[in-house]
């Protein structure tokens, strides 16, 4: 089966699914990994450091994807990401998609347009992504509260986001929070979406470069967990740092199983990016397949 959406038209990837960005995680690496399995990765530039790391990321990821299904860009996480605009004007350079996220875009988006890259912006309420639409990006991705990563307070589930946010909005929309799975992947095509985002569910691949004891602790959580649950449902207090403020220091080494999201609760196996991208495409093919009624008439 051809997964042609939107998405994949205007990224160039195979499937309609992109890998989000993980503050120390989700490197050149990872996002090699994804393209190489026919779906769109995601360099954290955060995690690159500096622009010069990012060139140097960047041209790692395209050699290192030559010839691959799947495509890459760089996500810019508004507020958390050192030296943004020059880290923008490398993605520029470079010709690579761009990905903005956790505070609004509006400052970069005259060098987005200037620099003419694909650009996405991740939104978690849909009048953060009303707002950003007017900005003219590609797509939006909406992120519900079942998702791992950065909390608003007025975040509300993934499927109220996506449909609610599909009435609103004309560009193509990329569902995230919660998603690890083929049902989930399909249930977000069917509430409008044209493509998924899954961060959480990368965490427990083979790739990541998490600790084996942190995936193993990320198989047996689910959402029935009361620790899990208070975490995915707490809103982050963040506020967009004065500019050349020092970012606070983060752990060493966290317990990065505390980072998933609710996904967790389909996450039960440590496969390689490949066996996830290509289990999740395979199944969801069975599963339209089995769907008899969609045969008749
Ligand atoms: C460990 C971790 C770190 C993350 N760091 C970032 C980040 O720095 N910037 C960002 O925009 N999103 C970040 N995210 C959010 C993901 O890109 C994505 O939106 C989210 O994981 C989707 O929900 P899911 O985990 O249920 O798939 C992070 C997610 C995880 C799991």
């Amino acid at each position: 089966m051809e997964w042609k959406t939107a998405v994949t038209e205007m990224l160039g990837c195979k499937y309609p699914i992109l890998q989000g960005a993980m503050e120390r995680l989700a490197d050149w690496k990872m996002a090699a990994a994804v393209a190489n399995a026919g779906a769109h990765g995601t360099i954290t530039a955060s995690i690159s450091g500096t622009p010069r790391k990012l060139r140097d990321d960047i041209s790692a990821c395209k050699e290192a994807t030559t010839g691959a299904a799947g495509t890459f860009g760089v996500n810019l996480s508004i507020g958390i990401c050192p030296d943004v605009e020059k880290m923008l004007e490398v993605c520029i350079e470079q010709k690579v998609p761009v990905e903005t996220s956790v505070f609004k875009p509006d400052a970069l988006v005259p060098m987005i347009k200037q620099g003419r890259v694909k650009w996405i912006h991740k939104a978690a309420r849909i009048k953060d992504a009303v707002h950003a639409q007017e900005l003219g990006p590609d797509a939006l991705i909406l992120v519900g509260v079942e998702g791992a990563g950065i909390k608003n307070p007025e975040q509300l589930p993934t499927m109220t986001t996506i449909i609610w946010g599909r009435r609103q909005l004309s560009v193509p929309i990329i569902a995230a929070g919660g998603i690890g799975d083929a049902r989930g992947f399909l249930a977000a095509l069917g509430m409008g979406a044209e493509g998924i985002m899954m961060g959480s569910a990368f965490m427990a691949t083979q790739e990541c470069r998490i600790a084996d004891a942190a995936k193993e602790a990320i198989l047996r959580l689910n959402p029935g967990n009361p620790d899990l649950r208070q975490r995915v449902l707490t809103p982050t207090l963040l506020k967009m740092p004065a500019e050349g403020a020092e970012a606070p220091a983060a752990p060493v080494d966290p317990d990065w199983s505390q980072a998933v999201s609710f996904s967790a609760g389909v996450i039960d196996r440590v496969l390689t990016v490949k066996e996830l991208i290509e289990g999740i495409i395979g199944e969801a093919e069975k599963i339209l397949d089995g769907w008899a009624f969609l045969k008749t008439g």
